[in-house]
């Protein structure tokens, strides 16, 4: 990740935003995508698995798979202040032995991160502009299951990422949004051996979860 990058993603996710989100996941549980994803992961049988969540924010997928009897989970994420949010709700559900956070760019500590039953990206893929590098490093991470959510390609996300890097670049924030081609994405998730198993999609994300 370009130093730009870098402080670009620790500025837009900052402690404040980390407090934001963690008090509306204490008032409303998990975003419907996220939920989402959960369900689809829980179908395929999650029981004693483990989990690698990259950019996984506060936590909400570690937490909900941790109650739906997950192992343990490593979590990989380039914010310091969403990890510590995470670590803090992990203490509060009594979890903090099972969950080990890593602070980095998934792709520049990847070679140091072991792989994992379950690896999950939850609206990361569009905060990075090396896709190719963030998905493929983590798609051959997944043992079993990869679980994505990441943005169609339609009119309105393409005019609304122009918006929001628009209102960044106004706001004088190098953190940028991008829209990868979900084609590109789907092929580079097949050439790790990955196949689907679960669809859906709401306004803006899909979810998709692929399995071994
Ligand atoms: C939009 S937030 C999503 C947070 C959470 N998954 C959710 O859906 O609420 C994007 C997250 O991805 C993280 N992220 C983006 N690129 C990353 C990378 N290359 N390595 C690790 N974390 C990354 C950010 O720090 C942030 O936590």
């Amino acid at each position: 990740m370009s130093c730009s990058s870098c402080c670009g993603i620790e500025r837009q996710f900052n402690r404040k935003v980390a407090a934001g989100d963690l008090r509306r996941y204490r008032k409303r549980g998990p975003m419907r995508t996220a939920q989402m994803l959960v369900d689809a992961l829980r179908a395929e049988g999650v029981e004693g698995l483990t989990l690698l969540d990259i950019g996984g924010g506060v936590g909400a997928l570690q937490h909900e798979l941790l109650k739906a009897g997950m192992e343990c989970v490593t979590g990989v994420d380039a914010s310091a202040a969403y990890l510590e949010a995470a670590a803090e709700e992990a203490g509060r559900q009594g979890h903090t032995d099972r969950v080990r956070h890593r602070h980095g760019d998934f792709v520049a500590v990847a070679a140091e991160v072991a792989p994992a039953d379950v690896v999950t990206l939850d609206r990361v893929i569009c905060c990075y502009s090396d896709m190719e590098a963030l998905v493929a490093l983590s798609a051959e991470r997944a043992q079993r299951l990869y679980g994505v959510v990441y943005p169609r390609r339609t009119w309105w996300t393409r005019l609304s990422f122009v918006l929001l890097n628009f209102i960044h670049c106004l706001r004088r924030s190098p953190f940028r949004a991008f829209l990868h081609r979900p084609d590109a994405v789907e092929a580079l998730i097949r050439e790790k051996g990955l196949t689907r198993r679960f669809y859906a999609t709401t306004l803006v994300w899909q979810v998709v979860v692929y399995g071994r």
